[in-house]
């Protein structure tokens, strides 16, 4: 039987989702073909091996849980080939072997090549995209420069460093309102604004910069939010697109994970042509970005039928209502065998 490192929460802003994206892998994850061990890292950057149950794992209360809590670490020695765990009687590191790490990570420090980067130097096959493109695909500027230089378009941004800063009134001027102002390595909407007046610029580069020291400001688009979840290698597969309509002035954290006031379309309720252009931009724009695993690809369609990248997530929302494993299923594909897919993708 393969054993499989999941790894879960991370000192990122988008931990707790982690939590639950993870806790439904492990639930649904072939226990005939696969041992799991699930590797937790509390929101401060402790690890922990956590032996409890899934749901704990899912409202956060893990971390607390601590008679199944037990020290461990990847170990960059790729010899060891797994992880350092903390055997409590013996009050030693024991190596544990495994075949497959499966980081079910969102945002920094999990999507952005760090621990992909670390999965490489242990030796480690890794579920999803390698350093390289992962670490291009989070930094909104670059991967919407790479999708232009294949001809996908994208709508106008400029970039602005923090130590810019007093530049950014001069710096946005070529854009029409409304804006939008985002941390450039960020996700979940966490730390971006929507600006219709200039008079709002400095709080949202303020809440923007929280997050990251580059912002990116774009102009504000209007049309249908469309996502496309893309899967494999040499042989990629693209599925059908789905619709976002926000129940709040954009697709905001509460309105992704606490409010119920989203809708979302399978198949998306756009012309077919359309639907085909969306799908083959996903494809050129994984592929432009060297992505192999899985990713899940964003973009606007305007009224006119413009195509606009917005952004890629290699490693997209896992949980039992994301769009990802919506639009698998809606291929033929289910979120076990999805999972299995995944894995198997990478076991030596
Ligand atoms: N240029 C834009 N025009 C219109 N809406 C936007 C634009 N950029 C972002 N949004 C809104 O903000 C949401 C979050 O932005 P996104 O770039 O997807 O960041 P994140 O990585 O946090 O998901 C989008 O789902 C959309 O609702
Ligand atoms: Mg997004």
């Amino acid at each position: 039987m393969l054993k499989v490192l999941i790894l879960f929460g991370g000192v990122s802003t988008e931990h707790e989702v982690s939590c639950v994206s993870a806790s439904n892998v492990c639930k649904n994850i072939d226990k005939e073909k696969f041992e799991y061990i699930k590797l937790g890292i509390t929101k401060k950057g402790v690890w922990w091996v956590y032996n409890g149950s899934e749901d704990k794992m899912a409202d956060g209360s893990w971390e607390y849980d601590t008679e199944n809590l037990v020290p461990a670490v990847v170990s960059p020695c790729s010899a060891h080939h797994g992880i350092m765990v903390l055997n409590k009687a013996t009050k030693t590191y024991e190596i544990i072997r495994v075949d497959v790490a499966f980081p079910v990570l969102h945002g920094k420090n999990g999507e952005d090549g760090t621990m992909q980067g670390l999965m490489k130097l242990a030796g480690i096959p890794c579920v999803g995209c390698d350093t390289y493109s992962s670490a291009v695909s989070m930094h909104k500027c670059a991967a919407k420069i790479i999708a232009e230089t294949v001809g996908v378009r994208t709508t106008p941004f400029v970039r602005l460093r923090k130590c810019e800063r007093d530049t950014a009134v001069d710096a946005v001027k070529s854009l029409k309102l409304p804006i939008f102002v985002k941390p450039v390595n960020g996700g979940s909407s966490v730390g971006i604004t929507k600006v219709k007046s200039l008079d709002a610029l400095e709080e949202a580069l303020d809440v923007a910069f929280e997050t990251d020291d580059l912002v990116i400001i774009e102009e504000g688009v209007v049309g249908k939010e469309i996502e496309v979840a893309v899967l494999g290698k040499d042989d990629v597969l693209a599925s059908v697109c789905g619709e976002i309509v926000a129940g709040a002035e954009f697709y905001d954290y509460e309105n992704k994970y606490k409010d119920d006031t989203a809708e979302y379309y399978i198949p998306a309720r756009l012309d077919d042509v359309v639907a085909q252009t969306v799908r083959k931009n996903a494809v050129e724009v994984y592929k432009a970005l060297d992505c192999k695993g899985f990713s899940r690809v964003d973009f606007f369609v305007t009224e006119s039928g413009d195509v606009l990248f917005n952004e890629i997530n290699t490693i997209p929302g896992f949980t039992a209502i994301s769009m990802y494993p919506k639009l698998m299923a809606e291929c033929g594909i289910p979120y076990s065998e999805l999972i299995t897919r995944l894995i198997m993708a990478e076991a030596e």
